[in-house]
Order: C-alpha cells, then sequence, then structure tokens
C-alpha cells in the first residue's frame, strides 16, 4: 500500500524547488535569489530569475557563452528540464528579456488531482510551532459585544486553519474576570441575595445586575468604599469574597457559552484573573533589567505610577505596570500573561485577536516582551486587529434602543430568518410536486421540521460567520440579513447551495465513490472548464500559506467562492452523467467536494448534503 500523503507542497513551491535545482546546477559558483511568480501572460508560472543573476554573473565575470540576461535564461531553461523528474512542466521557454514562462503539464496537475480525490485537500507541509491563541476574550458582568462576535469568528477560523496546518493551538479565552468592578459587583450582589453562599444567586440579566451595581456605587458615598475593601479582600484571597466572585464569574460563563455553542467555537478559558499570582515577579523583573520608571501625576505629585516605555514603539503613552494606588490593571496582567506563556507554554507564536483600538497596546507589549527578552526573534508576535460591526446607517451595530445587541439574539435572528426561507421554499415545492413538476429542486419536500431547523441553524450561523470572514477584517463592515441570508452572490448560502448540489451530483450518479477510486480510474481533464477548476483547485495549499502569513481569513472565503462560480461553469459546459468522460468528471467533482468541505471547516461553516 501506498505511504498515506500527509501535506502538499505549493504548486509554486514544487516549481521553485526545480528553478532553485537547475540555478545551482547551472551556475553552480554564484548565489542568486530565485523569483518565481504567477504568470499573467498566458503561461501558468514565470521564473524571473535570469535578470538579477546575470546582474551578479557580471560583476564575478562571464562564463563562456554568456552575454546577455537571455544567455542565462537559455541555459536554465535548459536546466530546468533536466531537473524536472516529475515531468511538471509541459512547456519551458524563454520570452522578452530573459524571462522564463512555464507551463505545467496537463497530465501533472490531473496526478495532483488525483492525489486529491483519494486524500482530500492536504495542508502544506509546515514547521509545526506551538500557538497561543488568544481571541474572544469578553469581559465578566458585561454583555459579550459585536466586537467579541468579531473576535471569536476570527480567532475561530485562524485556529481551525493552525490546526489543520499541525501546529499546536492553545486556544485562549482570556476573559476579563479581574479588576477594581469586581469590589462593587461583590458587594453589590452580597446586599441583594445576602444568603448567596447558600442559594446561588438568580443573576438572569448580568448586564442588568452590573448597571444596578455600578449605579449604587455612584450614588452612595459608603456604598463606594465597602465596595474598595471588598476588592482588597478579593485580592487576599478571603473565602466569602472569592466564592462570590465565584458565583458572578459562574453567570456569566453560563452565557458565553451560549453563544459558543451556537458558533461550535472551542476555548479554554484562562482569565485575567490566572495570571495574578504572576503579576509581582513578572513586575519585579522589568524593574530589576531597568524598564521601569516612575511617572508622576502632574496634577497630585504624591501620586506615582510605574511605567514601561519600551524602546522601539513609537507611541506616547506608556505601559502602566503599577498603577498610582499600587494595584495592577489591563497592561500588568498582559505582561503577566504573554510571560506566562512564553515560558511557561513554551509557545514560539502568540496571536491577539481583538479589535483595531487596541494595536498600540499590543504594540507596547510586544516591544516590552522583547526588550525584556522573553520574546526572541523566533517569537512571532501577532496582532489581529479588526473593524467595527455597523448597522445600515454605518454606525456602531447597536439595538433601536441604543444597548448592545444580545450576540444570542442576533445569532437566533439569523436562524430563524432562515427557517422562514426554508419553509417556504418547502411549500413552493410541495406544490410543484403536487402538479406533477419534473425536474427543478424538490429536495425540502422530504424534509421534516426538525430538520428543517437544523438546516436553518447551520445556514443562519454559518451566514453570520461567513459575511464577517469575508470581508477583510480591518474594514468596517455592514451587518444585514438579508444580504448576509441571500442565496445568490458571495454569502455563505450560496456555498452551502453549491455544496449540497455537488454532493447531490455525485449521488444522483449512482456510483459508489469508494469502489470509483479504488477502480484505478483518473481524472483526465480536456475542456477549458475542466482545466480551469482544477487549476483553482490547486491553489488550496497557496491560500493557506497566504492565510498563514496574513491572518486573513477573507483570502479562504474568497477562493471558495471563485471554486463555486467554476464550479458552476463546469456543470453549465460538461455533462458529467451518463458522458462517456463520467469517471473522470466524477472524479473531478469528489475533488471539488472534499476541498470545499475542508475549505468550509477551515472557516467555520457547516456542510449540508441535500438543499
Ligand atoms: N477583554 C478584552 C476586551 O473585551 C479583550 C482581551 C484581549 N486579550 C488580551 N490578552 N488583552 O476588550
Amino acid at each position: 500500500m501506498a505511504a498515506k500523503v500527509t501535506s502538499m507542497p505549493t504548486v509554486i513551491g514544487a516549481l521553485k524547488a526545480i528553478c532553485t535545482a537547475a540555478q545551482t546546477s547551472a551556475f553552480p559558483d554564484i548565489a542568486s535569489k530565485v523569483d518565481v511568480a504567477s504568470s499573467a501572460m498566458g503561461a501558468d508560472y514565470q521564473n524571473n530569475s535570469a535578470l538579477s543573476l546575470f546582474g551578479r554573473l557580471k560583476a564575478a565575470g562571464l562564463p563562456d557563452g554568456i552575454k546577455s540576461p537571455k544567455d542565462v535564461a537559455q541555459r536554465l531553461a535548459d536546466a530546468m528540464q533536466l531537473c524536472d523528474s516529475e515531468a511538471m512542466m509541459a512547456k519551458v521557454e524563454v520570452a522578452g528579456a530573459g524571462f522564463i514562462n512555464i507551463t505545467i503539464s496537463g497530465p501533472w496537475f490531473a496526478d495532483r488531482l488525483n492525489t486529491i480525490a483519494q486524500n482530500g485537500a492536504l495542508p502544506p507541509p509546515v514547521q509545526t510551532q506551538k500557538v497561543v491563541v488568544d481571541f474572544s476574550s469578553p469581559n465578566v458582568a458585561k454583555e459579550m459585544h459585536a466586537g467579541h462576535l468579531r473576535s471569536t469568528i476570527i480567532g475561530d477560523s485562524i485556529c481551525r486553519v493552525l490546526e489543520f496546518c499541525g501546529h499546536e493551538v492553545l486556544r485562549v479565552n482570556h476573559v476579563g474576570d479581574w479588576g477594581t468592578q469586581f469590589g462593587m459587583l461583590i458587594g453589590h450582589l452580597k446586599q441583594v441575595f445576602p444568603d448567596f453562599a447558600s442559594n446561588p444567586p438568580p443573576i438572569g440579566d448580568l448586564q442588568a445586575f452590573y448597571k444596578e451595581s455600578k449605579k449604587h456605587f455612584d450614588e452612595d458615598k459608603d456604598f463606594a468604599k465597602l465596595a474598595h475593601e471588598e476588592v482588597v479582600r478579593l485580592q487576599s484571597g478571603d473565602g466569602a469574597s472569592r466564592y462570590a466572585w465565584q458565583q458572578i464569574c459562574d453567570v456569566s460563563r453560563a452565557a458565553f457559552e451560549e453563544v459558543y455553542s451556537r458558533l461550535g467555537v472551542k476555548l479554554t478559558e484562562v482569565g485575567e484573573s490566572f495570571y495574578n499570582e504572576y503579576i509581582h515577579a513578572v513586575v519585579s523583573h522589568l524593574n530589576e533589567i531597568g524598564l521601569v520608571s516612575d511617572s508622576v501625576d502632574p496634577a497630585d505629585p504624591s501620586r506615582v505610577a510605574k511605567v514601561v516605555f519600551p524602546p522601539n514603539t513609537k507611541h506616547e503613552q506608556p505601559l502602566m505596570v503599577v498603577k498610582s494606588d499600587g494595584g495592577f490593571g489591563y497592561d500588568s496582567t498582559d505582561m503577566a500573561a504573554v510571560w506566562y506563556r512564553i515560558f511557561e507554554h513554551q509557545a514560539n507564536w502568540i496571536i491577539y485577536v481583538t479589535d483595531a483600538g487596541q494595536a498600540p497596546h499590543f504594540e507596547l507589549v510586544f516591544e516590552a516582551a522583547r526588550a525584556a527578552g522573553w520574546a526572541t526573534e523566533a517569537t512571532r508576535l501577532d496582532h489581529v486587529p479588526f473593524g467595527l460591526v455597523c448597522g445600515d446607517d454605518g454606525k456602531k451595530f447597536k439595538t433601536r434602543s441604543g444597548e448592545t445587541v444580545r450576540l444570542v439574539d442576533l445569532l437566533d435572528e439569523a436562524k430563524i430568518r432562515m427557517g422562514k426561507t426554508l419553509h417556504e421554499r418547502q411549500l413552493e415545492q410541495l406544490k410543484q410536486k403536487e402538479e406533477g413538476a419534473t425536474g427543478g429542486r424538490v429536495s425540502l419536500t422530504e424534509m421534516d421540521d426538525a430538520t428543517l431547523e437544523t438546516y436553518a441553524a447551520v445556514i443562519g450561523y454559518s451566514a453570520v460567520k461567513y459575511a464577517d470572514l469575508k470581508a477583510n477584517r480591518i474594514s468596517n463592515y455592514i451587518f444585514n440579513y438579508d444580504r448576509m441570508l441571500d442565496e445568490k452572490g458571495n454569502t455563505a448560502v450560496y456555498l452551502l447551495y453549491a455544496g449540497a448540489r455537488i454532493a447531490s451530483i455525485v449521488r444522483n450518479s449512482g456510483v459508489d465513490m469508494n469502489a470509483l477510486l479504488a477502480s484505478g480510474a483518473r481524472i483526465v481533464l480536456v475542456e477549458p472548464a475542466e482545466f480551469k477548476l482544477g487549476k483553482e483547485l490547486l491553489r488550496f495549499q497557496e491560500i493557506i500559506e497566504l492565510m498563514l502569513s496574513t491572518l486573513q481569513p477573507n483570502f479562504i472565503c474568497e477562493y471558495l467562492y471563485e471554486l463555486c462560480n467554476l464550479f458552476t461553469k463546469f456543470y453549465q459546459e460538461c455533462k458529467v452523467i451518463g458522458d462517456p468522460a463520467q469517471d473522470s468528471r466524477l472524479l473531478l467533482l469528489i475533488a471539488l467536494e472534499k476541498t470545499l468541505r475542508k475549505g468550509f471547516a477551515l472557516v467555520g461553516l457547516g456542510y449540508l448534503e441535500r438543499i
């Protein structure tokens, strides 16, 4: 049995390998960059290395027979043919001043596609790393807002791609579960539910509870004093305070979980409180190595905070590692967290997914971690910023009354709307069926209500995710149900329907796919529409690499959309069932289905078998 294939280099990576080997053999004494790119000139790719190589050769003394970049290109082209042990290239032609046009061989393409049909879409080979992805990270006792939804969706997609490539990923929910606001919350809890220790407090609406506590705090001086004492008690580990804190966190956790379960997102909670015990040592270390300075409040010189101004940052605002009251805050916690992740988790890549407004904060944290020598050259630190979610008016997304939209309601709304559409379509299809219509889609007619509901959830939630991911994350995006639930255009609905159509063509062929895959039948590309679809399928690894270098899931979305469009063209132009090329085309559809399934999963979408 052939060894199982677990990764696949990009096409361009495979070509680069050939070009590098060719260059080394043709010009062994000169080191020069190998430059391969996709070609806009009719060929598939171009090797553009000859010009700069000629420059280097000239400087070192031109070898015999080489007078121009064109000569270099010709010698390279000949060597490339010799190094092409897998017969990857059909044509290698020197053009213009010294470019080398490369046309990939049809059988080589087909061979790769056969591998995909057999093994599914494989990741590109990567050097695996230990990666911490800090995402979602809502705040206890506050409603998760649209920004947390974006962080959750984008962060999850990043994790999925990393995991697919074999990285070891820690999905960390850096929940805001610590800080002075807990004094007020615990104080209020103790007053409103004095028996909270024996009876779990029935706080249904934590946001309302937060508001009440805040009002209490702002209006009652005695209570404000009590709240301060409560913070001290909590931080010193007092049992009752700790228990009350736990109760409040539990209520929030359950609310967050409702969102995560709808989205199918997994996270490990390591909240701010977790780092509390490390902060002291971390700040002392920063102090010892001379990174900490005093910052005196000009309005009140008795108030002195401890700050870090990392070198290489352009921000006027420093990191505040100790507040003037001696307490620790968001900045101190993030310094302890980055320390913990590097030394305890042994992470060599840390990714933070938050709104763009926090970019200066993370730049400071990263530079401080580098200045402290914790993060080395080999440590990759990324802040993944994103823009706002806006309503149709282009302003920050809010309810009509100006409140934060509850994410659970938002997700349920998408599901309800999709459910309605599916019901309507079902009725239409039933009518058509009664009238004896043949053709058309009758797939919903046999679906019971429970299945319809599951479909509505898969499509509705997928639509919300996809609408978020398909936009360049840096820009703001407008949240609009009608648009995201449209079955035309670049939406999850369109993609899921295309996926279901492919699955149904394969099913309706009546061919046993496992038998076909085992039969030795091969994909043979003939028609232009087959070539186009096939070539696009082979870009999968390139897209994954692009996503990992930019951490932009929209590249995957664009790719999936393009694949579905090419499928539609293919299906218009190429008959599948009953055609002499049926086996080859079915295999091509299997390769496509497997790639789409993987791609959908990487952006967190479901996959529907029929619709
Ligand atoms: N809780 C923060 C917020 O809601 C996000 C935390 C992001 N992660 C971090 N390590 N600072 O804005």
